[in-house]
Parts: structure tokens; sequence; C-alpha cells
């Protein structure tokens, strides 16, 4: 759809060159210069796309478009490699199929069944503790990126394929979705690899019809949901695709969230001792049960932070439907607007000190204090992150049960520097030093 825009419009200010964005590291650069010189709203003539473009950074704005007037936006543009990656999951969806899909998937995040899933979170880190504590012995040296990558691709596949998992690397000889953490680039090549493994997922869909299980993961819920209007099931594409989202959405963006969050608390030593100093009051010995997660404000707020300063999505998109207005400002049907949590999260008007990591921000009283669309990393209104919940408990089992017993200093890089892409990543791998806590 192409925008049509009338001479009584109101457009926001923006440069007279073409310019398009897109998840780069030279448009997340572009980003913070149209800011800097537009504000919060500036419209950008797209020299490939049909429509022109807004980028919006005010959290009314935010609100409106994501919240109050949902209905009138789509996803928009920017996540063309990933929907090859993903066919038509949930993530790129829209419309009737989008909300039919959500309602089929979403108890199978309730709080419970992800209380359920704890055990294999639970498994998956106690498995790391074992090699990090030899390595700690001798004070040896780990790529924490690379750890966090293979720790969250593990949880994701366990909770979502259950038992299938191990009989799919005993059949196979190896982890067939390895090829997401060894792979961080997104480009064809790893588009092709990964829609190869479908085959793989019709496998187990097709075991699983034979042989049903015991127990709740991911794929079995998606399996018993039906469509409350019509009472069918998810076809086998439509599981295929679900599955396939679920893994993508789920590994590199906790995997990404570790490993920024150990970096900043190695680089944060009052912090660091303080949640350990947290974790060591909670009363637990190795492992905190499900219910004892609530008593680590601490960790919650570290993590909370470590997403303001490093949203792993720093861009998503919409797409207007109909004509609409923000402020002063006319949206002509069709218009594409581009979030960017990363530029958000630090803007000054709503966060003092924004380059400052401070967890105290993400107190009860702090962020009722605060406009409450200032921090999205998850997005918000109906589209908002469907594994929010399940990426936090998994997320804070992990800082605990690591805190508990293992030290980690930064060895390098020793200056950072960003790597945005798909997600927000560190151009260099973190190299940490392991050491048993006394
Ligand atoms: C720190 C971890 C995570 C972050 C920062 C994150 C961030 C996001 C964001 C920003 C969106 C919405 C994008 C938009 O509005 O266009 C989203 C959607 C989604 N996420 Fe996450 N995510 C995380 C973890 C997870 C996990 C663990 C899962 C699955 C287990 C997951 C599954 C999904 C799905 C299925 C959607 C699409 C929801 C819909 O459109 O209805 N995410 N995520």
């Amino acid at each position: 759809m192409s925008v049509t825009v009338k001479e009584s419009y109101q457009m926001p200010p923006g440069p007279a060159d073409k310019c398009d964005l897109h998840t780069t590291e030279e448009s997340f650069y572009r980003v913070a210069d149209l800011l800097q010189e537009y504000g919060d709203v500036s419209c950008l003539h797209s020299a490939i796309r049909q429509s022109d473009s807004y980028l919006v950074n005010h959290p009314d704005y935010i609100k409106h478009i994501l919240v109050n007037n949902h209905q009138n936006y789509n996803k928009g543009p920017g996540f063309e490699r990933v929907k090859m990656l993903l066919g038509n999951g949930i993530i790129v969806s829209d419309g009737v199929f989008w909300r039919r899909q959500r309602r089929m998937i979403q108890p199978g995040f309730s709080r419970q069944i992800i209380a359920g899933m704890m055990d294999e979170v639970k498994a998956c880190n106690r498995r790391l503790l074992e090699r990090w504590r030899q390595k700690a012995k001798n004070n040896e040296v780990v790529d924490i990126t690379e750890e966090m990558s293979e720790l969250s691709l593990e949880i994701i596949l366990r909770v979502l394929l259950a038992a299938d998992y191990d009989r799919i690397l005993e059949e196979l000889g190896e982890n067939p979705f390895a090829i997401l953490t060894q792979d961080p680039s997104r480009d064809m090549k790893l588009v092709l690899k990964y829609r190869a493994l479908t085959g793989i997922i019709q496998g187990i869909i097709d075991h699983r019809r034979a042989h049903p299980v015991e127990g709740e993961d991911f794929l079995s819920s998606f399996m018993a949901a039906v469509d409350k209007d019509t009472g069918e099931p998810m076809t086998d594409k439509e599981l295929i695709d679900e599955v396939m989202t679920l893994i993508v959405a789920g590994h590199e963006t906790s995997a990404g969230t570790l490993n920024w969050a150990w970096y900043l608390l190695a680089q944060h030593p009052a912090e660091m001792q303080e949640l350990c100093d947290e974790v060591d009051a909670a009363g637990f010995a190795d492992v905190p049960a499900f219910e004892q997660l609530e008593k680590l404000p601490l960790a919650r707020q570290i993590l909370d932070e470590t997403l303001r300063l490093y949203p792993p999505v720093w861009l998503f998109t919409r797409k207007a439907i109909h004509d609409d207005k923000i402020g002063p400002h006319d949206i002509p049907a069709g218009t594409n607007i581009f979030i960017t949590p990363y530029y958000l999260h630090r803007h000054p008007d709503f966060w003092q000190a924004p380059e400052a990591f401070r967890p105290e921000r993400f107190t009860d009283e702090a962020i009722k204090a605060r406009h409450k669309f200032v921090h999205i990393p998850f997005s918000a209104g109906p589209r908002r992150c469907i594994g929010d919940y399940f990426a936090m408990v998994e997320m804070q089992m992990h800082l605990a049960m690591v805190a508990k017993q293992i030290s980690l200093e930064l060895i390098s890089p020793q200056t950072l520097a960003l790597a945005p892409d798909v997600n927000l990543r560190s151009k260099q791998p973190f190299e940490m030093r392991l050491s048993l806590r006394p």
C-alpha cells in the first residue's frame, strides 16, 4: 500500500534525502542522528519501500500505536529475513490468523505450566554449573557469550520438546539446532539450513501422534489446543511454524540478555556483591524453588536494567492500516512505524544518567513513578512478547544458581563495540575468568 499524503496532513519533520531503516549497524547509528536532529517523531522518505516511515520515540505515541489504537497497526517492514526463517509463525503473522494462533498458544504460557517447566531449567543450569565448577577451580577463562547461547538453546528445546529432544540427539548423534549458536548471522545460508530442519519437527509431531507423551511441554500444549470457534486443532504446517518461531524467539533473546547481564555485573562489583547477598539470604542450598524466585527482587531488577540498556530487540516496526494521528502529526494509512527500545530506554527526558547501570531504577516505587511505556523490552499491547514471563523466571533462575557459587571477572573485550543486527549483540564475545565464591 503506498501512502497518499493529503495537502492538509501535518507531517513531522525529517531529512529531505531518502532514508530507510533496517536491522543493521548503519541504521542503528542513523537512528541516533535522526533523534538528535528531529526529536521524538520524524518522517523518513523511502528509497526502496512504497511508503514513508515515521521514527517514533515518545512513550505517549508508542502507547497509542501499540495499545490504544493497536487495531490500526499490522507488523511492519524490517523482518524480511526473520519471515524467511520463521514461516508464518506468530511473530510475523497478522490479523485473524495471528489472533487465532495467539489464542491457541497463550494457555501454554500460563504460570502453572511454566512452574512445571522449571525442573528442566534447573537441570540445564546444574549441568552448566558442574562444568563451571571444574573450570572455576582452575580459574579458567570461558566464552560467556557462547555459553549463554548454548544454555538458552538447550533450555528452549527442552521445554518445547521434552524427551523428544534427547531422542533426536541420540538418533542424529548431534543437536541439529546448534547451527543457531554457531552462526549468529541470519543470512540466507542460515535461513536455508534452518528451514531444512522442519522435517525433524514433522518427525517429532508424527512420533507424538503415534506415542502420546505425558506431561506438558510447549509442543504438547500446542498440539492439544483447538480453535474455539471451529473446534479445529493446528495443522502440521502451523505447528511447525510455531515451533520454529519459538526456538528462534526464545533462544537468542534470553541468551543475549544473560550475556549482557554478566557483562554488566562483571563491571559493577558492588551490584554483583548485592546479588550474592540476596541469593545467600534467600535460604536455598544450590537451587531456589520456583516460589523462592519472588524473594529475589534484585535479580529481577538487574535483568530489567540489563534489558533497558541492551534490549535484544532494539528495533521493531508496525504499519498503519488507516489514517491515524499522534499528537499534532498525521499518520497516513500505509506509513511504516519504527520503534527503537534501545533509544527509548535512554531517552534523556525520562531517564536520569541513562548510560549508568542502576538496577534500583526498577524497584516497585520507581516503576510506579515513571511513564509505563518508557521501558518496553518485550514490546506492549496485544503483540507483547508471549514468552516474557518464561524468559524472566528462566533468567532469574540462572542468575541465582550461578551467583550462589561462581564469581566472574571480565577479561575481554576491554572496550565494547555493539553489533546491532536482528538482535543487539556485542561485536566480540565476552571472555570471563571463573572462580569459586569463597
Ligand atoms: C529476554 C527475552 C526476550 C525478549 C527481550 C523478547 C522480546 C520480544 C519482543 C520485543 C517482541 C514483540 C515484537 C513486536 O512487538 O513486534 C516479542 C514477541 C514474541 N516473543 Fe519474545 N522476547 C524474549 C523471550 C522470548 C521467549 C523466551 C519466547 C518463547 C518461549 C518468546 C516468544 C515470543 C513470541 C512467540 C512473540 C510473538 C508474540 C505475538 O506476536 O503475538 N520470546 N518478544
